[in-house]
This record gives C-alpha cells, sequence and structure tokens, in this order.
C-alpha cells in the first residue's frame, strides 16, 4: 500500500503510539503512561498498527502484585502491626489491657497485629506488659510502605511481602503484556508523515485549520484533592466571582479604577453641596499631600451648574445652589468613599464619548469609609456599582435591574423605600430581611442621577444606577448574623475553611 494511503487511514491515537516508539519497542503498560491512553485503546490501536504491518506484538505473560480490597482499607488506615507497634512505640510500654481500649480495632485483628509483631521481635511481652522494640522502627515502617508501592505499582524486595500475600492484604495476578515493536515499514511512514514524539501543545489559528495529521497532546485531568492540603478559595472571592457573571449574564461590562480618587470624582460631580457632612474627615479617609488630575472643561461645567443649575425647557426648575463653588478643593486626594466615582468616571470617558449607543457597565470593587466597625458596618466595603445608559430610562427599569439582579443571588425577600441622595432623584433603597437578626436591612441604594450631575457632560439622557452592599448581601445568604463574622479580628476561621462556598450557593 502506498504510504500516503496508510498514513490516511490513521486516527490521532495511533500516531500518537507510533510516534511514541520511535524506532524502539515498548511495552503496553509502558505506553499507556507516556501517552496517557487507557490500555484498551493502546492495544486496540496496536492491533491496527499491526494489521497495516507498521508494529509487530509478542504477548509476555508475568505476574504483578495487587492490593485485595482488605489491602485498600490499610492502605488507609496503616496495616494493624503498624498502628499497634505505633502505639506502643509512643508509650514505651503499655499494659495488655490498655491496647485493647486505646487502639480502636477488631480483637481478632489486635491479637493477630500482636502475634506478627512478637514474630518480627518487634515488641516483647512480658507478665501483661508489651514493651517495644526500638530498633525495629525502620522495618515496620518499610512493611506498611509496601502498601503504597504495590499501589503504585512500584517494585518492592521487601522480604515480607510473601507474609501479606498469606494473610490476604496483597494478591499475586497473571499480568499479561504486550512487546510492541516497531517494524521498518513504520519507520518508514513515521518519517514521511512528517510526525514525530514532539506533540503539539499549543493550539494555533492554523493549526486548527489543518487538525489532519497533527499530533496533538492528548491530556487527562485527574485532580486529586486532598482535603487536610488543599488550599481553598475564599468564601468572599467567590461570591464576589459569581455576582460578577451575574452582572455579565445580564450584559454588563466591568469597569475598573483606582482605590484613591480625587474630591472632584467623588462628590464635586455628583453635586454634593460643598458643606456636605459625608465630606468630613468623620466620615471620608483623606491622604496627604499628592493631586488628582481633574478634566478642566468638566470641573468648570460642573461649578456652573453647582452655582446657577442651567435652563432648559425640561428642567426650567434648576437653579444650583446658588452659592460660590470652591475649585482650590477638587483635586485632594481620599480613600474613595463609593464606586460611584468610578461610574462617573465611565460616564465621562465613555458614555459622554459615544452618546448614541446604550451602555451598561458595573463593578465590585471597596468603598473605604471612616466609620466604627459594629456588626452590620465595616470601614472598608465592597459594593457591587451598577449603571444604564439607554433611551427612555425610569425609575421601573431601575426597579427591574434591581429586582433580576438580587433574584438571581437568590435574595428575593427585598422592598423598595424613597430616600434622598444629592446626586439621584428619585431615590431609591434597597432592603433585604435578615431571618438572623429579624429586621430588615439596607443593602443598596440607587436612583435615576439628576439632570445636573449629567449636564456638565452634555447628557440630557437618563441614568439609572446603583450602589449595593456585597458583605451584607453574603451575610444574608450565608445566615450571618455578624459582618464581623468576615472580616477582620473575629473572623471565624473555622468557618471560612469548612465553608462549602458551593453548596451554599446552590440555589444561585
Ligand atoms: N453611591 C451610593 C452608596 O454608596 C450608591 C448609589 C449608586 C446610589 C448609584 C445611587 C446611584 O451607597
Amino acid at each position: 500500500m502506498e504510504e500516503k494511503n496508510v498514513i490516511k487511514m490513521l486516527n490521532k491515537t495511533d500516531k500518537v503510539l507510533l510516534s511514541n516508539l520511535e524506532n524502539k519497542e515498548m511495552f503496553s503498560n509502558e505506553i499507556e503512561l507516556k501517552s496517557g491512553l487507557d490500555r484498551i485503546t493502546v492495544i486496540n490501536s496496536a492491533r491496527k498498527l499491526f494489521s497495516l504491518s507498521l508494529v509487530s506484538i509478542e504477548s509476555i505473560t508475568g505476574t504483578t502484585l495487587r492490593l485485595t480490597s482488605l489491602g485498600q482499607k490499610y492502605l488507609k488506615e496503616g496495616l494493624p502491626e503498624y498502628r499497634v507497634f505505633n502505639f506502643v512505640r509512643r508509650n514505651e510500654t503499655v499494659e495488655y489491657k490498655q491496647l485493647f481500649s486505646s487502639v480502636p480495632m477488631e480483637k481478632d485483628e489486635l491479637n493477630a497485629a500482636i502475634g506478627v509483631l512478637k514474630r518480627l521481635l518487634a515488641i516483647s511481652v512480658d507478665n501483661g506488659r508489651i514493651t517495644a522494640n526500638a530498633g525495629k522502627s525502620a522495618e515496620i515502617d518499610e512493611r506498611n510502605a509496601v502498601l503504597q508501592s504495590v499501589e503504585k505499582g512500584q517494585k518492592t524486595d521487601y522480604a515480607g511481602t510473601e507474609d501479606l500475600i498469606r494473610r490476604g492484604i496483597i494478591e499475586q495476578v497473571d499480568e499479561i503484556r504486550e512487546k510492541i515493536s516497531i517494524t521498518p515499514a513504520g519507520i518508514k511512514v513515521l518519517k514521511d508523515a512528517g510526525f514525530n514524539a514532539e506533540y503539539i501543545d499549543k493550539l494555533s489559528a492554523s493549526n486548527i485549520k489543518n487538525w489532519e495529521g497533527l499530533n496533538f497532546r492528548e491530556y487527562s485531568a485527574k485532580p486529586e484533592i486532598l482535603n487536610s492540603l488543599s488550599g481553598k478559595i475564599n468564601i468572599k472571592t467567590k461570591f464576589i466571582s459569581l455576582i460578577k457573571d451575574a452582572m455579565l449574564s445580564m450584559g454588563f461590562s466591568e469597569m475598573h479604577s483606582n482605590y484613591i480618587e480625587s474630591t472632584f470624582w467623588n462628590f464635586d460631580v455628583m453635586m454634593f453641596r460643598q458643606d456636605h457632612p459625608d465630606r468630613d474627615i468623620q466620615d471620608t479617609v483623606y491622604l496627604n499631600g499628592g493631586k488628582g488630575s481633574i478634566p478642566v472643561g468638566i470641573l468648570k461645567n460642573v461649578k456652573d451648574v453647582y452655582e446657577r443649575g442651567f435652563f432648559s425647557s425640561k428642567y426650567n426648575e434648576s437653579i444650583g445652589y446658588r452659592r460660590k463653588f470652591d475649585t482650590s478643593k477638587s483635586d485632594s486626594l481620599i480613600m474613595r468613599g463609593h464606586t460611584t466615582a468610578t461610574t462617573f468616571r465611565y460616564i465621562y470617558e465613555f458614555i459622554s464619548k459615544n452618546k448614541d449607543k446604550p451602555a451598561k457597565f458595573f463593578s465590585v470593587d471597596k468603598g473605604f469609609r471612616n466609620e466604627t466597625m459594629d456588626n452590620t458596618h465595616l470601614l472598608e466595603l465592597y459594593q457591587i456599582e451598577g449603571v444604564v445608559y439607554d433611551d427612555n430610562l425610569t425609575v421601573s427599569d431601575l426597579i427591574g435591574y434591581i429586582r433580576q439582579f438580587y433574584g438571581k443571588i437568590g435574595i428575593k425577600k427585598i422592598r423598595l423605600k424613597p430616600t434622598y441622595n444629592p446626586y439621584t432623584e428619585p431615590s431609591l433603597e434597597i432592603q433585604a430581611f435578615s431571618p438572623k437578626l429579624k429586621r430588615w436591612l439596607e443593602v443598596g441604594n440607587s436612583g435615576v442621577f439628576r439632570p445636573e450631575t449629567l449636564r456638565p457632560f452634555g447628557i440630557s439622557k437618563n441614568i439609572v444606577a446603583w450602589g449595593f452592599g456585597m458583605e451584607r448581601m453574603l451575610n444574608l445568604k450565608l445566615g450571618m448574623a455578624d459582618i464581623r463574622d468576615l472580616y477582620g479580628a473575629y473572623t471565624d476561621i473555622d468557618l471560612l475553611r469548612e465553608m462549602e462556598s458551593v453548596r451554599a450557593f446552590s440555589d444561585f
């Protein structure tokens, strides 16, 4: 047969197998190990290559050791003699009776273990007292380690293996291995086809297009999770990623900005009066030195609207605060008090520069407050900020987004209450019922941005927006009463460690 036709008949596993052979011979189990293919696949593929005269196969019979089900049990808990010896070794000498009450084991097993240890001279029994022979420690450890070696298919030359076979812990089984060798025809095909043992690890546009005849590496994922050793994603991180998934699924794009912000973006653009209490050092963390850069044109517009309002046939009642706006403090730096600062940066950078395009943005990021910590307040909190820009948005759209989001998170019992923000009108506070605290908790705040906040950017359509507290939401989800269980010195480490994050959100 022509080489080309032969190559066409080969599928991916045949090629993997063939390229593993590369001028050599190999046992089927070695190929399994090296290629990650399973036994059946290797054998089937070898048979096919044999029928094409590309390899020869020779069956070789031998024996191998395997753990019995009893062996599997001891692999986990240790051989009985190992456990007894360890107990005696730790105490140097113990009463015969004490053993029975201290080592949880069937009576027969325990007696057999003592018999074995006596025979190995690892213990001596005298007048009802058992004493360990420390010199035998290494041997007993080795004896126990044999189970691991057998489980892993490694050779063992431990002399006591026979003994373990006799006790039905290890068994000897026949094993047929196939020795597969490449034939001269195989070598030729291998060469002509241009595939060799080099696997392709990386997918690229061109190798995906011309995948035929290429030798991709096969992957098999077999994660082993040891609870005591494994790390775990912190519940907050996990929750934040679920929240991000929810927002992305609602068609929002993520916003990013910095913890350090100017008072301009944190307060001025949002029409906070310059004597507003939120600006006080009691509430806001001010930084010494440094200056934020702010867009001068927008600052001037903000100053104008602040002082005089603006005229439009739609909003002719906008008269501003009728007092001076002092621009000298606008570039002072603070730890941003809310992520609505980020929202306004995006209103400037994206929305005001693409006024015809609808936009939906979100962020899950930190806000900082100069607060006293208690069971519902933190000094820094994650806020879930959302903002929507589109034609004809109303407060009903806002309520729709809020209900949809909380519904996705699995918090159904919410209610909305009118509230006041300097930058939104109307403004809605979101409350959720905490069965734990037996009261309604404020979990978020929202509204339709006032025209005065959008005028400096030349935006005349409505924008709806919100900020939800992440930690209170998580507290509600987990049925906790105290936000400090999640942060700081009172953190319940055990709870965080044990938390089955996936199970906690099964209704997500
Ligand atoms: N910034 C508000 C807060 O920190 C939340 C909010 C965002 C309110 C957007 C209205 C509009 O609580």
